[in-house]
C-alpha cells in the first residue's frame, strides 16, 4: 500500500468498543491505505532510567510508528480523560529527548463511549498532548461517538446507522493524511 497507518487504541479489554470502532473503521478505508495496530498491552511503565537500556516491546513501537505515514488514534475517555495506557504509549515513543517518532507525523482521532459526550474531553486532552508533539492531527469533522444498539453489525462491520457518519470521517481522514504525510 502507499499508505501505511499505525493504530493506536487506548483500551485492552477484550469486548472493547473502541477495538470495535478500530475494526470496523479501517474497512472503510480506499484501497491504497494499509492499516496495522500497534500493540500497546506488552510496554512497560515508562520510567526514564530505562531510555538507555529501552525494553523490546518499546522498541518495537517505536519502530512501527517511525515507520508508519499516519496514525489513528481511537480510544474511550476515562475519568474525563485518555487511559493511562494511551499516554504511557505517547510518553515512550516521545522519548529519549530529540528521538520521539510523533514529530512531523499526521494523524486523526476518534473514540466511542457509553457516556452521552462521547469521548469529547479525551480527545481534546489527546489533542493537547499531540499539538506539543508536533503531530498534525485532523480537526474536522470531529468523531464523537456514543454507543448505540447496532452500531456494529455481527460480523463486526459499521452498522447501517453508523455507516455514512464514518464513512464520511474516513474519506475525510485519507484526504488529511494524504496531504500531511511526512
Ligand atoms: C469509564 N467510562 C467513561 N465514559 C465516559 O464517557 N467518560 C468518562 O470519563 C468515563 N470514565 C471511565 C473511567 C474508567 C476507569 C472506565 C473503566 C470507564 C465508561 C467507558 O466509556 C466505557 O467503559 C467504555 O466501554 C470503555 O471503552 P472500551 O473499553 O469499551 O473501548
Amino acid at each position: 500500500s502507499q499508505y501505511q497507518i499505525a493504530v493506536l487504541v487506548g483500551s485492552l479489554r477484550k469486548d472493547s468498543l473502541n477495538q470495535k470502532l478500530a475494526n470496523g473503521l479501517i474497512k472503510l478505508a480506499p484501497p491504497g491505505f494499509s492499516f496495522t495496530q500497534v500493540q500497546i498491552a506488552d510496554l512497560p511503565l515508562y520510567n526514564q532510567d530505562d531510555d538507555e537500556h529501552p525494553a523490546p516491546a518499546v522498541v518495537r513501537i517505536k519502530n512501527e510508528i517511525q515507520s508508519a505515514n499516519g496514525i489513528l488514534f481511537v480510544s474511550p475517555e476515562y475519568n474525563r480523560s485518555i487511559p493511562g495506557v494511551l499516554k504511557n504509549a505517547l510518553d515512550h515513543g516521545s522519548r529519549p529527548a530529540g528521538q520521539s517518532v510523533w514529530a512531523g507525523k499526521a494523524a486523526g482521532i476518534i473514540g466511542v463511549s457509553t457516556g452521552a459526550i462521547g469521548t469529547a474531553m479525551a480527545q481534546q486532552h489527546l489533542r493537547n498532548v499531540l499539538s506539543y508533539l508536533d503531530v498534525a492531527v485532523m480537526r474536522q469533522p470531529e468523531g464523537y461517538l456514543q454507543m448505540r444498539e447496532g452500531m456494529f453489525d455481527p460480523d463486526g462491520n459499521i452498522g447501517a446507522g453508523s455507516r455514512a457518519y464514518l464513512q464520511n470521517w474516513m474519506d475525510k481522514y485519507v484526504a488529511w493524511i494524504r496531504k500531511n504525510a511526512a
